[in-house]
């Protein structure tokens, strides 16, 4: 399709339609000219299509599809091919239903527990959520339909989520909340981005041209086109300009009147609307050329899929020798999740599940020796003392009391932010008083984000299987009972309570606005920075089996930001049962002036081995893994130094360790005044070649007692003090010795190199 040539045949009214929807799920078509109108359907971990009647808030029913695990659970893989198989499968279900583009991922950061949201969003940590969320997409779009990454950018909380203003200076952006959009444009060229709900340091998103052009299109080379959040549009015509292409859902042909009178008025060049077409119809023509409706949705296969998918994320938090069951155990199962699981949150990605397998379902298929006790009501939040009575009745009845529990529907979802960080209060009753009758008890966990867990000491084992889709029951039995080997690892930390976390005292923020103010901080850059306690750390995970990591490799000790550096290291499965381990490698900067966290995430495998057996696995870090963004250059930077290289099982357990010396290449070009102080002056060679004679008379002045003991002011301490001084000094100090003209020709002198 010649798009330009179509464009040149629109009349002004038809391209500014174009840029707005028909209704909640499709584009506008062109009747005059043949162009059809497309469809898009939330998103992400499957299907929501909606009928004619459709809203966007999950009232009316979406048709029938697969529910895969929501990204709480699938990051917790650290699994690209897994998540790239569940992107292929929601591809195919999209051709299928003639759908041109998904809603998601969704990768926002984890700012804190409480975002209602959290269990649709991936990580805490940018470069993991980057990692999977590119392989989504490559999944989603091998199969020739779109994806949406979303929210862009820094749309951490639902509180306020339309209107407040996301505060953050630039490096929290760059390195924190822009990496996983950045990796995703950058790795799997998403066809499309949505812009988010929240300003951003006072702009909304949708009107914010260094987001969506400058950053995204001029630094990361975008080139799909960029949709409106559902509603996010404040004003249209400087929307269009700033780089928002298409307007969802429609606006009732309010604004594309307003556009069509910018043009007319002179206000907005018609060049920027015809772009705004361009990039809209190139999309929609990549879809409807390549358009597979014959592709077979075959959903049965797919529950299995998300069986499998579940099974290769949940986290088994604890086990002190109780999992894995065996078959030939009495075993309770208790509490309502075990019979209902909740397995999806609230909102926009709500799917139709066609089917759902429980835990108790999966236990009776398989004939395990399985009791149930309801144990708490989920619909009344309570559990009666009869419920208890009968969980432990049940409890002590069985060799193992399994513990079905985590968070109601109404705990979390999209729209609003969760209170605290507490589990229902009659499930943490439930748990202490089937703890107390039955000494084998293991917690199984349905939630999207962290919880506090008061009775942790008193259960043996702690399984967290997310919100982990429609199947979720059947991967549990299998982790429970062993025929999976656990290997999901903690995409989050777990704080021990709310108020440890970073974001704790800004979260929310006054009125509409939200200051990041622990910036960089985020999650384990915190907690190890502040080397606090946590519940369970980032990157934690247990298995059935152990692993040690050995023989770490690199292939230089000394690099500059130009090379790569090749790390190597030995995994090996050192217990007795086959698993997958997730090799985790942190970079954490040693010398920096910046302010910058121990460590932080710039490499990770999945790797599976057979008992005794090892393998090596390999690394390439590069100018990124080692960078931080510098305000003065808006550019990222190495510092030269000693930089650590850490490969662990989690951030807290760290198996081997080495160092490299990084020679960063960039230079920041520093502007000396009268009030530099001769600290900074001196960290330059060549500056401090110039302040020298001045320094060694300096020197005297406070130092001139030397160090025998009769000067209140010894050398060191008189060095010490000249460090923080501001070059003016010398003129006051001197006694007249140094005019302020051979001041400002030092400062000249200094300027020029
Ligand atoms: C959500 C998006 C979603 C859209 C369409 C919005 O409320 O924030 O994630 O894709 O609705 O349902």
């Amino acid at each position: 399709m010649d798009i330009k040539a179509l464009i040149k045949e629109m009349t002004l009214e038809e391209k500014a339609g174009l840029c707005s929807g028909l209704d909640f799920w499709h584009t506008k078509p062109v009747e005059r000219l043949g162009v059809p109108a497309v469809m898009v359907s939330d998103g992400p971990h499957g299907l929501r299509k909606q009928d004619e009647q459709g809203d966007h808030l999950g009232i009316n029913d979406s048709i029938k599809a697969v529910c895969m695990p929501a990204a709480c659970a699938t990051a917790a893989s650290f699994d690209r091919d897994l998540i790239r198989r569940m992107g292929e499968s929601i591809g195919d279900s999209c051709q299928h239903e003639k759908l041109s583009v998904v809603l998601g991922p969704a990768v926002n950061i984890k700012r804190s527990p409480l975002c209602g949201r959290n269990f649709e969003y991936l990580s805490e940590d940018p470069y993991l959520a980057g990692e999977m969320a590119a392989a989504y997409i490559n999944g989603v779009q091998s199969r020739n339909v779109g994806v949406s990454i979303k929210h862009f950018a820094a749309n951490n909380q639902e509180h306020r989520r339309m209107s407040s203003s996301s505060d953050a200076d630039e490096r929290t952006l760059r390195e924190i909340y822009f990496p996983a959009f950045e990796t995703a444009v950058k790795k799997a060229r998403p066809w499309t981005v949505m812009c988010s709900y929240n300003k951003i340091n006072g702009v909304y998103a949708s009107q914010n041209h260094w987001l969506l052009t400058d950053v995204l299109r001029g630094e990361w080379g975008f080139d799909g086109y960029v949709m409106s959040d559902w509603g996010a549009v404040s004003d249209r015509v400087p929307g269009l300009a700033a780089g928002l292409d298409l307007e969802m859902p429609s606006s009732g042909g309010v604004n594309d009147k307003k556009i069509v009178q910018a043009v007319r008025s002179g206000e907005l060049d018609e060049a920027v609307l015809d772009q705004a077409v361009e990039r809209i119809l190139t999309i929609n023509y990549r879809y409807l050329e390549n358009a597979r409706p014959d592709t077979p949705w075959d959903q049965e296969a797919d529950h299995l899929l998300s069986a499998d998918i579940a099974g290769q994320c949940m986290v088994l938090l604890k086990n002190e020798g109780v999992l894995p069951l065996s078959e030939t155990d009495d075993v309770a199962f208790i509490g309502e999740f075990a019979q209902k699981p909740r397995y999806q949150g609230g909102g926009s990605s709500h799917i139709n599940s066609f089917k759902t397998t429980s835990a108790l379902e999966a236990a009776k298929d398989l004939g395990l020796k399985v009791t149930y006790a309801q144990g708490y009501d989920v619909a009344r939040d309570e559990a009666t003392d009869e419920n208890i009575a009968q969980a432990v009745a049940a409890a002590r009845a069985a060799k193992v009391a399994v513990v079905f529990a985590g968070l109601p529907d109404a705990y979390e979802s999209e729209g609003y932010d969760r209170a605290d960080m507490a589990m229902p209060a009659c499930q943490n009753r439930l748990i202490e008083a089937v703890a107390a009758a039955n000494p084998n008890t293991v917690v199984v966990l349905h939630n999207g984000s962290p919880v506090e867990m008061p009775w942790l000491d008193k259960v043996k084992a702690v399984l967290e299987a997310y919100l982990g889709g429609q199947a979720v029951g059947l991967a549990t039995v299998r982790v429970l009972y062993g025929q999976v080997n656990p290997s999901g690892h903690l995409a989050e930390s777990f704080p021990v309570k709310l108020s440890d976390n970073p974001s704790y005292l800004y979260y929310g923020g006054e009125g509409d606005r939200t200051e990041y103010r622990e910036g960089v901080f985020v999650g384990y850059r915190y907690y190890d920075k502040k080397d606090m306690p946590v519940l369970f750390p980032f990157g934690h995970g247990l298995s059935y089996t152990t692993f040690a990591y050995s023989d770490l490799r690199l292939s230089a000790d000394a690099i500059t930001d130009r090379d790569t550096l090749t790390v190597t290291v030995k995994a090996a499965n050192t217990g007795s049962r086959r698993g997958q381990t997730v090799v985790q490698l942190y970079v954490g900067d040693v010398d920096s002036t910046a302010l910058r966290p121990v460590r932080e995430l710039k490499g990770f495998e999945k790797v599976e081995l057979a008992p005794s057996e090892s393998r090596d696995v390999t690394f390439t870090l590069d100018k990124r893994s080692f960078a931080c963004w510098n305000d003065e250059l808006h550019d990222w930077y190495v510092e030269t130094g000693d930089f650590t290289i850490e490969v662990g099982q989690s951030s807290r357990a760290i198996d081997v360790r080495g160092t490299v010396h990084v020679t960063g290449t960039a230079m920041v070009k520093k502007h000396f005044t009268k009030d530099s102080i001769f600290m900074d002056i001196m960290s330059d060679p060549a500056a401090m070649q110039v302040v020298k004679p001045l320094l060694d008379g300096m020197g005297q002045m406070f130092g001139g007692g030397g160090s025998d003991g009769d000067s209140a002011i010894t050398d060191d301490m008189g060095a010490a003090m000249v460090k923080y001084m501001p070059l003016r000094n010398v003129v006051s100090f001197s006694g007249g010795a140094v005019s302020e003209d051979v001041l400002n020709g030092l400062l000249q002198a200094l300027n020029s190199l």
